[in-house]
């Protein structure tokens, strides 16, 4: 085959692909062409804020101006606005968590992060950002991985929708052009209105090429390349108290300026032996890539805690059960409890497809609900290391 022809077939098998994908996320989106989020039972809320149905039902009475209501269900919006009515009310921080910047409670920044590609890294950060969404916080969602797949998981289309001025290559290419460029003019609203996202696409290679360029030249304007998603952070202002950071499974340069940017670090891996050998070629190059730049720059990375999160678990499963319980008795606490039950919801292949927190169960409660439960249970035992972190007796 000529190179011509090559061109010509590659283009088309993109092309079809391309349409395929653009074609679900459509699918998903109808009829206004945008991912909607479900409205929640006054049952779901009130469970959210640790409150009876019956306060929820009081809210919406006073919020649409009635004296009875027929409504059982809320959107998310008006769910925030309860949260806060609530935290004017009570003080209470459980029912508005966001961070106290005059405590010293800075924007706390949670990687997802493994050599592995299927480990569940999208699927696990997606999920970290919609709970905390739930519960009450402030979220930025970053993509870096050129895959997409978590802006794709939002109702982007990646190939259509992103480019250089939308994706943090937008960013890193004015930083090297010495542009100024607001931070939040890339963080864009979601159809969760608590979650803002900065979209991932094909163009981060610019962004890799760019920081590569900076990362060979040698300037001394340039030496702090790594530093570029912390700048990046500090520049988005107050309008968030966590980001979460889902990276392309491999070593990159991308995934490296993440690592300098985590308070914490995740590392979803999957319960067979080739996926705990691959996690632990990743924590080696953890190891050396930390010692090295100790060695080069005489300080450390401000990482404040690292984690292995157990993914996509069947607990039927003998062999999975067996590795997991291993790997609890060697790493002990560096294992987060509890463990990302495997689910069908989940599994079925698909742009668009519903995460656990958007889903709603017609059959099967039960299924859906331990799944669910199994999500909280992580995503919770995350939470807590950031407050933690954040400390002034939250
Ligand atoms: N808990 C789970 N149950 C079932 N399927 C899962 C689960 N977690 C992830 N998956 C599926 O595994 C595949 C890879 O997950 P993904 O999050 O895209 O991994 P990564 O980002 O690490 O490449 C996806 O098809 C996803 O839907
Ligand atoms: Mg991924």
């Amino acid at each position: 085959m000529s190179d011509v022809d090559l061109v010509g077939t590659y283009r088309r098998i993109s092309e079809v692909l391309r349409s395929a994908q653009r074609a679900a996320i459509e699918v998903e989106n109808a009829p206004d062409k945008r991912k909607r989020l479900r409205t929640f039972s006054f049952h779901e809320a009130a469970a959210l804020l640790g409150t009876k149905p019956r306060q929820i039902t009081a809210f919406i009475k006073r919020l649409d101006h009635v004296e009875t209501s027929a409504r059982t269900r809320l959107t998310m919006e008006e769910l925030l606005e309860l949260r806060q009515s609530l935290h004017a009310g009570s003080g209470r921080l459980s029912a508005l968590p966001w961070r106290r910047s005059e405590l010293g409670e800075h924007l706390a920044t949670v990687v997802f992060t493994n050599f592995k590609g299927g480990s569940a890294k999208t699927t696990s950060s997606v999920h970290f950002a919609q709970y905390l969404a739930r519960v009450g916080y402030r979220v930025l969602l970053i993509d870096l991985d050129s895959q997409a797949s978590a802006t794709a998981q939002f109702g982007i289309d990646p190939s259509r929708e992103v480019g250089l001025e939308n994706s943090f290559a937008a960013w890193t290419m004015a930083r090297e052009e010495g542009r100024d460029l607001p931070a939040a003019s890339i963080c864009q609203k979601t159809y969760w209105p608590s979650i803002d996202l900065v979209p991932g696409g094909a163009v981060l290679a610019q962004a890799e090429e760019s920081l590569g360029r900076r990362s060979a030249n040698g300037k001394v304007e340039d030496i702090l390349y790594f530093d570029e998603l912390t700048c990046f952070l500090n520049s988005v202002g107050d309008s968030y108290d966590i980001a979460v950071v889902d990276t392309r499974p491999d070593v990159n340069i991308l995934m490296t300026i993440a690592l300098h940017a985590a308070t914490g670090l995740v590392v979803p891996t999957r319960a067979t032996m080739t996926d705990l050998a691959s996690t632990g070629e990743f924590f080696a190059h953890l190891a050396s890539y930390v010692a090295d730049f100790r060695d080069a720059f005489g300080s450390g990375l401000d990482t404040r805690f690292t984690k292995v999160m157990v993914t996509a678990y069947d607990p039927t499963d003998r062999s999975q059960e067996a590795l997991v319980s291993l790997i609890r008795e060697r790493f002990g606490d560096a294992v987060l409890p509890g463990e990302f039950l495997h689910s069908r919801i989940l599994g079925t292949a698909g742009f668009g497809k519903e995460t656990l927190y958007e889903y709603e169960p017609s059959t099967d409660r039960a299924a859906y609900n331990r799944v669910l439960a199994s999500a909280n249970g992580i995503n919770q035992a995350i939470e807590q290391e950031l407050q933690r972190v954040w400390g002034g007796g939250r």
